[in-house]
């Protein structure tokens, strides 16, 4: 096999109360990546979208992943990657991750399967590295291993992929750039322990509750003490986006990673779509220029659509 071509799919970071430990992969949006094996030794990478990212291997996701791959490859290896992304860098719905994952799923394919899904992660996180500053890899490992995982730890990396009950995600992307590192700087350092407390109850709260589709469960628990407060105040219509899809009957959601996006999950179909059209007409109405999404969860990861 020389070439391989991968669809590398969005993700939303934290769930609200897992701040850098729980992550879920979607169906929708997903970047196009198609790698090569190459003769020559070394990385060339070709963006086709509009997002004018650095192509340079060093500087770019996808290429300090590979990098880290081809380290513990040992043997010369070369790769030319193209990659298409449909997921806008500094949306919150895991942008970068799924370049720096798209990027090793398929060089492992090419080089035989050689690696773990662990390992995959670790290289991925490399990327994570550049684009927000620190390592994480509630974004890369559930683009890698699809539906929710949990990093109980990354050093050394402890994922446990969640059994999660089928659920429908509506999402806002408001068209306002939120740099993963600028809204990791905002953050205090400090936790007070009430609110620890509180946090990681819901943290509990939120596992059990996907494990036994408690949906109330799931509901409750979707609250944030320490970081949605600061960050909020970054998203505009974001209060208002919450109550209302609360209201309207949506089990619960908040920030998108990082943030701008905002997520909501609903139980069926028909409650997503409702979100969708309370999202659009509040986006509407303080005039910021929005996207949405009405999509499900990817249990699968980073797909495989052709390989040669
Ligand atoms: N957990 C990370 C954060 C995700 O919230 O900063 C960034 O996409």
């Amino acid at each position: 096999m020389k070439k391989i071509k991968v669809l590398a799919p969005a993700t939303i970071a934290n769930l609200v109360c897992g701040f850098d430990i729980l992550g879920m992969a979607l169906k929708a949006p997903f970047d196009e990546m198609t790698l090569s094996l190459t003769d020559e030794p070394g990385i060339v990478i070709k963006h086709t979208d509009e997002y004018n990212l650095p192509e340079e291997p060093e500087k770019n996701v996808s290429g300090a992943a590979l990098l880290a791959l081809m380290e513990e490859f040992k043997k010369p290896v070369g790769f030319h990657l193209t990659i298409h992304k449909h997921i806008k860098p500094g949306s919150g719905l895991g942008s970068s991750a799924a370049s720096s994952a798209g990027a090793v799923v398929a060089a492992n394919h090419l080089l035989g399967n050689i690696f773990s899904n662990e390992d995959l992660v670790r290289f991925a996180m490399n990327g994570e590295k550049i684009a927000g500053g620190v390592k994480h890899a509630d974004n890369v490992s559930p683009c890698i291993y699809g539906g929710v995982t949990l990093i109980r730890s990354i050093f050394p990396l402890d994922i446990i992929p969640l059994n999660v009950p089928d659920l429908f995600i509506t999402i806002v992307h408001p068209q306002i750039e939120v740099r993963t590192s600028d809204s990791r700087q905002i953050l205090r350092k400090e936790v007070q322990l009430k609110n620890a407390i509180k946090q990681w109850g819901n943290i509990g709260g939120l596992i059990m509750g996907f494990m036994k589709n408690d949906f109330d469960l799931i509901g409750r628990s979707m609250e944030d003490v320490i970081i949605e407060p600061v960050r909020s105040i970054l998203i505009p219509g974001f209060d208002e986006v919450k109550l209302k899809c609360k209201e309207a009957g949506s089990i619960g959601g908040g920030i998108s990673g990082s943030g701008p996006s905002i997520f909501m999950l609903s139980k069926d179909e028909e409650t997503a779509n409702k979100i969708e059209g309370i999202m659009k007409d509040i986006y509407e109405k303080i005039e910021v220029d929005y996207k949405t999404y009405v999509t499900a969860i990817n249990t699968e990861g980073v797909k495989i659509v052709e390989a040669q």
